[in-house]
């Protein structure tokens, strides 16, 4: 007997990301691309959820028999409170952007962030992080959910740098206990020295640049920016006009975050770096 692929006339399975503004979102395009790339039968789609909307949205699409969501800004952090449970990593973080919907009517929560930040540092660019001076700029959620898997690749040091320093305090009051973590403003940055610098702030999102030092760049070697646009980030230009000997913008992680989620809601991992490519190839 010749059995038919299991997706053969079943109704595909749906997904969806939740968030405002997400129109822009390049998450549909990524996760139809993995479903195509490894024959899943699913849709996943972009819905724009109005500020106090997302409990609404949630039960909607629940109700409606959605699979899986992604969650993004502004709704992570309010994301983790209408979940029945949380992986670790998740809770950590204190921020949700994955929702598994079981059959049983439970909801899981689950943070993909900083996992594809990682791999996206350590597996398509190599930069090593183990032993190395890293500072990050920002203290706000993006940058809430890479402190953990940062300190578990063993840097030397993580220098959290906000313009707001008492949020910069806050994290490090949090997460002090995990590694060497310190916190300062951006007058204290003048002559530090890193081996690589994040850049957590939505700052290249509207085109500006915190307020670096000349020096910044003088003895590091990467510099990664964790927004991602079309063009070269501000950021990214700045750095490499500057000293740094490699910058890159967050298009991978952005990629590598999603095909985590994928493979929580299909139990199959996607290839990345064809996907990688072909967001670089349309932006370019
Ligand atoms: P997200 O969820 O993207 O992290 P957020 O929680 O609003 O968004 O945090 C934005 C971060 O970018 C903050 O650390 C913010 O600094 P403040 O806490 O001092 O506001 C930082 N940020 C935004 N624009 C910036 C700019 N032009 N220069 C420096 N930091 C900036």
């Amino acid at each position: 007997m010749i059995s038919a692929p299991d997706s053969v006339g079943d109704s595909p399975d749906r997904y969806a990301v939740m968030g405002n503004p997400v129109a822009h979102s390049k998450s549909p395009m990524i996760h139809m691309a993995f479903a195509e790339q490894t024959r899943q039968n699913m849709i996943y789609r972009a819905l724009q959820v109005t500020t106090g909307g997302l409990v609404r949205a949630l039960g909607d699409f629940e109700s409606q028999g959605g699979k899986g969501l992604n969650i993004t800004v502004p709704f992570k952090e309010l994301a983790c409170r209408l979940v029945d449970d949380l992986t670790p990593r998740a809770d950590r973080a204190g921020a949700v952007n994955t929702i598994t919907f079981s059959d049983d009517g439970s909801r899981s929560g689950d943070n993909t962030d900083g996992v594809g930040l990682i791999r996206d540092m350590t597996d398509n660019h190599h930069i090593e992080i183990v032993g190395k001076r890293i500072l990050v700029l920002g203290a706000g959620g993006a940058v809430r959910g890479i402190i953990l898997p940062l300190f578990e690749q063993h840097p030397d040091s993580v220098v959290i740098c906000n313009r707001t320093v008492d949020k910069a305090r806050e994290l490090v009051g949090y997460f002090g206990s995990s590694g060497n973590v310190s916190a300062c403003g951006y007058a204290a940055l003048p002559g530090a020295k890193f081996d690589l610098v994040i850049n957590g702030t939505s700052a290249s999102l509207n085109n500006q640049l915190p307020p670096l030092p000349e020096d910044l760049f003088s003895d590091c070697a990467w510099a990664y920016d964790m927004m991602y646009s079309d063009q070269e980030t501000i950021f990214c230009s700045w750095a490499l006009t500057h000293g740094a000997s490699h910058a890159t913008d967050g298009m991978g992680m952005l990629v590598e975050q999603a095909a985590e989620s994928f493979f929580i809601w299909r139990g199959v991992r996607p290839r990345t770096q064809p996907i990688i490519a072909m967001l670089r190839s349309d932006s370019g």
